[in-house]
């Protein structure tokens, strides 16, 4: 249905502490003014979540429940997906992972443990790290792309003694009204006002490993809003929590960001941008000065994310309108900070980019020479050819730095995500991919394939933009490109527990198919739920195994 834009308010979900219990609850939405109600999924609200928060070094302990029934997109669960059975149509898992949050092995939410109606797990969280916009979802292997777009994601935020969230912050930050998250996500509604998640026009059911496009935006759970400003300074938490598109975000007039944080934590200054790309599962947290606009004037944010080459069946459709800001009388006093970091009453400044002990090569592969494999995914997409739960588990030691080399050859943009770990970015250096493969072909599904791809560069490396210089989580990784990210691996000294524990499974949990019965993955002979994933975080290659176990030694 044509729907229009900027007709409904922008919800704000409601703040509150990381304590007691928080039910995944089924019910109805509204996402626009003209769209019958939608059946949904949130935590205590229709859709989507409260947004938590905790303060550094605050150990809190949160009970999850699945007080779900049966699946909102029930059609949708794909049966031939890792692990997934005919029970998660009437009686879906789920599981509950804190997004950049380095927390237990049997607290962070592995995605093969989940829990059907009426069980949950009880989770700790250490929030031993600095200030920072966190997320929670849903990650249930192979159906979160649904449990997320039915509406199980909510925002986190991380505070410290300088990003208090009061008026009275060290930093001079926005707060209370003018402090406002943003979660960015495509849907596509049928005219029933039934979520549509397949991309059915060009790749059927089983082999949806695009990922899927929404032709609508959606911010906070409602499509294209609006939302009155006055004329001040605002800080917004913007999370791009869509199942697998990516943005550039550009404002209609021109405007600048000023972009003061990124995945985990705050840049050492602003960094003034007119346009800025967030992939799925990235933070940014960006002032943004309205004393220019007038009564009743409007900016647009806008996404200016074309079909480059590439992307060409991948980005279709384009999706321009995200949400309109309206000017609405004068507000306090608010001048942008000059610094974040450094200075008298700031956290310390982020350091250098330092020297790593090793250096990996991770190669992102969408090819699949298995015969059994091919016929069900023709192209599975998958890191360093490897099914997930390979015994052939990468090891890192705790208090590390390694430096990663992930080697794009698919042609789609892969944004990678790392469990427990932070990274900056290094630098990007595109690739000659043919003549990788060639040199080094065939590579055997099921076995490592990680060949370095330095001598096939064909252009200079080129370092991040200064708004993507801080700590990260989740990075975006080109096409035909090797993207070079610094891993630090907490030492476990600041973690306060043992990374690497073998999971037992919990009472009233379900261990899926550790073995991937059914898919590729079965081929995998790893018995064992360690630790953590890494992972892509387009939803559609996560539920289909473009996932890694990777142990981390104390
Ligand atoms: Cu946001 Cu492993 O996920
Ligand atoms: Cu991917």
């Amino acid at each position: 249905p044509a729907l229009q834009p900027y007709v409904d308010e922008l919800p704000i979900p409601e703040t509150r502490g990381v304590a007691g219990e928080l039910a995944a609850t089924s019910g109805t939405h509204r996402y626009h003014r003209d769209l019958p109600e939608t059946r949904s999924w949130g935590f205590e609200r229709p859709v989507l979540g409260p947004n938590l928060e905790a303060h550094r070094d605050q150990m809190a302990r949160i009970g999850f429940r699945n007080e779900l029934g049966p699946h909102v997109l029930a059609e949708h669960v794909d049966l031939t997906m890792h692990g997934v059975t005919e029970l998660d149509r009437t009686d879906p898992r789920f599981t509950v992972h804190l997004h950049g949050g380095a927390n237990a092995p049997d607290s962070d939410g592995h995605p093969l443990i989940g829990w059907r109606n009426g069980g949950g797990p009880s989770f700790a969280y250490g929030n031993r790290q600095e200030a920072a916009t966190l997320w929670y979802h849903d990650h249930a292997m192979g159906i979160t792309r649904l449990n997320i777009q039915a509406g199980l994601a909510g925002m986190y935020y991380l505070r410290d003694e300088f990003d208090t969230g009061r008026d009275d912050n060290p930093l001079g930050l926005p707060s209370g009204e003018f402090e406002v998250p943003l979660i960015v996500q495509d849907r596509t509604f049928n005219a029933d006002g039934s979520l549509q998640p397949m991309v059915a026009t060009y790749i059927p059911q089983g082999y949806n490993q695009s990922g899927q496009l929404g032709d609508v935006c959606c911010v906070n759970g409602v499509v294209w809003p609006r939302l009155e400003v006055r004329r001040t300074v605002y800080r917004f938490r913007l999370l791009n929590g869509s199942n697998s598109r990516p943005y550039i975000f550009e404002f209609s007039n021109g405007m600048l960001f000023f972009v003061i944080g990124g995945d985990l934590g705050l840049l050492n200054g602003p960094v003034p941008t007119p346009s800025i790309r967030v992939s799925p599962g990235e933070r940014v947290d960006l002032l943004v000065d309205f004393s220019a606009v007038a009564d009743g004037a409007s900016v647009d944010l806008i996404n200016t994310a074309k079909n480059d080459l590439g992307n060409a069946v991948f980005m279709a459709p384009e999706l321009r309108p995200i949400m309109r800001f309206v000017g609405a009388g004068d507000g306090p006093a608010q001048p942008v900070p000059f610094t974040l970091r450094g200075g008298p009453g700031q956290p310390d400044a982020l350091e250098p980019v330092y020297r790593p002990s090793a250096t990996r090569t991770m190669t992102l592969l969408g090819l699949n020479d298995d015969a059994r494999a091919a016929a069900v995914f023709p192209t599975m997409m998958s890191l360093n050819n490897l099914p997930f739960l390979s015994s052939d588990i990468d090891l890192a030691a705790a208090g590390t730095v390694e430096q990663w080399d992930i080697v794009n050859t698919t042609p789609f943009d892969h944004p990678i995500h790392l469990h427990l770990a932070r990274l900056r970015v290094i630098a990007r250096q595109p690739i000659l991919t043919s003549a990788y493969f060639l040199a080094n072909y065939p590579p055997k599904f099921g076995i490592r394939w990680a060949p370095s791809a330095d001598a096939f560069a064909i252009g200079p490396e080129e370092g991040p933009p200064p708004w993507e210089a801080g700590w990260k989580d989740t990075v975006e990784c080109p096409t035909d490109t090797i993207t070079r990210i610094l891993v630090k691996w907490p030492s476990a000294d600041e973690l306060g527990f043992d990374p690497d524990t073998v999971l037992t499974i919990p009472p009233g949990a379900e261990a899926m198919s550790p073995t991937g019965a059914g898919m590729p993955g079965g081929m995998a002979d790893s018995p064992e739920i360690r630790g953590y994933v890494w992972h892509c975080h387009n939803l559609d290659h996560a539920d289909h195994d473009m996932m890694q176990q990777i142990r981390v030694r104390p």
